[in-house]
């Protein structure tokens, strides 16, 4: 695999899978260099970029809205790949209050996307989801499933999905569409189900299960994630170039299996979970068919849920000066 000296921009690398992508790809690769353009909204935290990143000459932090063409233009113009996270990302926001979602994720794309056009860059790695499927209507969902979104955020991912799409077709842009199924891991925000049970139940609160905990997600450990991102960056463009690539594991694990699990981890009593009713907006079920990203990429997911989730609270146990300030926001979004 090549190492040859690139520049990345990596938007909304200060959120969850970013700071974990950036991480991962400045220990792999320590002579590439690191743009990071990041809004920091309550979402994003330098915290989760590593300390020996930041203090060497190969991180460059913009704080910056993806939005805004100025600074988008100046940096892709800087840029050899540019990786794309830069999100709302939470669905349970998007049904209260939805606009941020379509300015940042579809008018960001659309800005990002146009400043590709006018500085070209060898490869632009977009970072869709498998939300844009809605609930699966057939098993596993292979790239191919329709695309019905069922929430204002998964409406948003899609919109920006089907741009980068039209943009490879009407200008050539060399994009790779990923679509992430449930990630978890380190740096993962509270308002997240699985962050979530995990500092409840450290915390010996409640965890709250929504509509009997029968929804069906496929759980991605995060490392899992950056290593077939890293692939793709690295891919020969004939064969990932215009390509939509689910990244999950093809299992299937409900919620409730899921607080049970981070209860038996955390060694508390399984009375803690509470049932309360669902909220709109919500999938049933998703599971990745995984046969595209072993096809192109020879890649499939390593770590197994019972590992991945061991780690994760693993880190949340190791880390609560990082967590216990968002205390406050989890409170506010159990309300609702
Ligand atoms: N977490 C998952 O399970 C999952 C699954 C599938 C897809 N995704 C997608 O992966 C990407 C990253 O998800 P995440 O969970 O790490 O999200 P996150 O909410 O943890 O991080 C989002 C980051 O984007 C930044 N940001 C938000 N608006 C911005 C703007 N206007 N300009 C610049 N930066 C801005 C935030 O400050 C934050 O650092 C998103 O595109 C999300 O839709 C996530």
């Amino acid at each position: 695999m090549t190492s040859h000296k690139k520049n990345l921009l990596v938007t909304g690398g200060a959120g969850f899978i970013g700071s974990n992508f950036i991480n991962y790809i400045h220990k792999k690769y320590p002579n590439y260099k690191i743009q990071l353009l990041d809004a920091l909204t309550y979402a994003g935290n330098l915290e989760n970029i590593s300390n020996n990143l930041k203090s060497n000459g190969h991180f460059q932090f913009s704080h910056g809205n993806v939005t805004q063409p100025d600074i988008v233009n100046q940096l892709v113009s800087d840029s050899d790949i540019v990786i794309h996270f830069a999100a709302e990302s939470h669905v349970t926001r998007s049904i209260y209050d939805n606009s941020l979602f379509f300015e940042t994720d579809v008018i960001g794309t659309q800005v990002l996307a146009n400043a590709i056009v006018n500085h070209p860059v060898e490869r632009f790695i977009h970072i869709s989801s498998s939300e844009v499927y809605g609930t699966a209507i057939n098993t596993p969902m292979s790239e191919d499933h329709p695309l019905n979104p069922m929430s204002p955020y998964a409406a948003a991912k899609a919109g920006a999905d089907r741009l980068v799409y039209s943009y490879v077709h009407t200008y050539g842009l060399p994009a790779v569409i990923v679509r992430p199924f449930n990630n978890y891991g380190p740096f993962q925000h509270l308002e997240k189900a699985i962050p979530n049970f995990i500092t409840s139940a450290l915390n010996d609160q409640k965890l709250t299960v929504h509509g009997g905990g029968k929804s069906l997600r496929d759980w991605m450990f995060v490392e899992d994630t950056c290593e077939a991102l890293d692939l793709i960056m690295h891919a020969d463009s004939k064969k990932v170039v215009g390509e939509a690539i689910n990244l999950g594991t093809g299992i299937d694990t409900d919620i409730l299996t899921i607080a049970q699990k981070v209860l038996g981890l955390v060694d508390r009593s399984q009375n803690l979970i509470e049932h309360v009713k669902d909220r709109p907006g919500q999938v049933s079920r998703h599971i990745s068919s995984t046969e595209k990203a072993r096809r192109l990429l020879g890649w499939t997911a390593k770590i197994n849920l019972d590992d991945g989730l061991q780690r994760t609270v693993e880190f949340y146990k190791n880390n609560k000066q990082w967590w216990e300030k968002f205390l406050w926001m989890k409170e506010l979004w159990g309300q609702k």
